[in-house]
């Protein structure tokens, strides 16, 4: 089996060009994020906490986390199609709450290996290269400028019918940036074996054609 692994920080780009690339390559793309937004999700439901971490702790063996890939990757939480309802702007940060816990990090690592043992993948997060697969085929760490990363999360949310600002967005970025790097357990930095691509400036299929070629040579495979 063959795996990638793509961290970077939140906005980089490293879920949309994921999934295009995972889908060119017939490859199953991994956002692991989701995992951690359908923990946070459950914690919102049901009113625990985030900063508590024991309650946290004690919640996560309520949970049941299910995926079904198919071209998207579908959340289920409880049997509980959750795929939309974790992308509501307000789970980021607990998002980023809850995976600064070590007990929730540790819940999620089982799964995300096994999808690694049975599939080609495309994995993204912040540890993939670090923690989950530091066996991984080839690393990628791809990070932007943070102001590149807002205006394309602003563009997206919009899209998506959310009401947002940039300014917040940027915010959030910003606290997003700082908590994930500085939390003790798996935070976010490169793999001394990763390859750094900055994709500031650049358009998404600029970005695409870059890392698909760059992993096309590294692995050794055919177009
Ligand atoms: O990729 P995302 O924005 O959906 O991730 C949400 C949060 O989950 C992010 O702020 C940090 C955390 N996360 C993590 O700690 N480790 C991962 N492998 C993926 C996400």
């Amino acid at each position: 089996m063959l795996s990638i692994a793509i961290d970077g920080p939140s906005g980089a780009g490293k879920s949309t060009i994921s999934r295009l690339i995972a889908e060119k390559l017939g490859f199953i793309y991994v956002d692991t994020g989701a995992l951690y937004r359908t923990i946070a999700l459950y914690m919102l439901e049901n009113t625990v906490d985030t900063a508590d971490a024991v309650s946290v702790t004690e919640n996560l063996s309520r949970i049941s986390i299910e995926t079904k890939h198919d071209g998207l990757q579908r959340m289920f939480l409880n049997g509980r199609d959750v795929t939309e309802a974790i992308r509501r702007p307000e789970l980021s940060l607990l998002a980023s709450a809850v995976s600064a816990i070590p007990s929730v990090r540790e819940f999620l690592l089982d799964t995300q290996r096994s999808f690694a043992q049975k599939n080609n993948v495309i994995m993204d997060g912040r540890d993939i290269g670090t923690t989950v697969l530091p066996n991984a085929n080839l690393k990628i760490f791809l990070t932007a400028a943070a102001e590149d990363r807002a205006k394309r999360r602003y563009l997206e949310q919009k899209e998506k019918g959310f009401d947002v600002d940039y300014d917040s967005i940027l915010s959030d970025i910003n606290k997003r940036d700082y908590n994930d790097s500085h939390r003790a357990v798996s935070p976010l930095t490169r793999a001394a074996d990763a390859i750094l691509v900055d994709t500031t400036g650049n358009e998404l299929e600029q970005s695409v054609s870059l890392l698909y070629n760059l992993i096309i040579e590294k692995l050794g495979l055919t177009k």
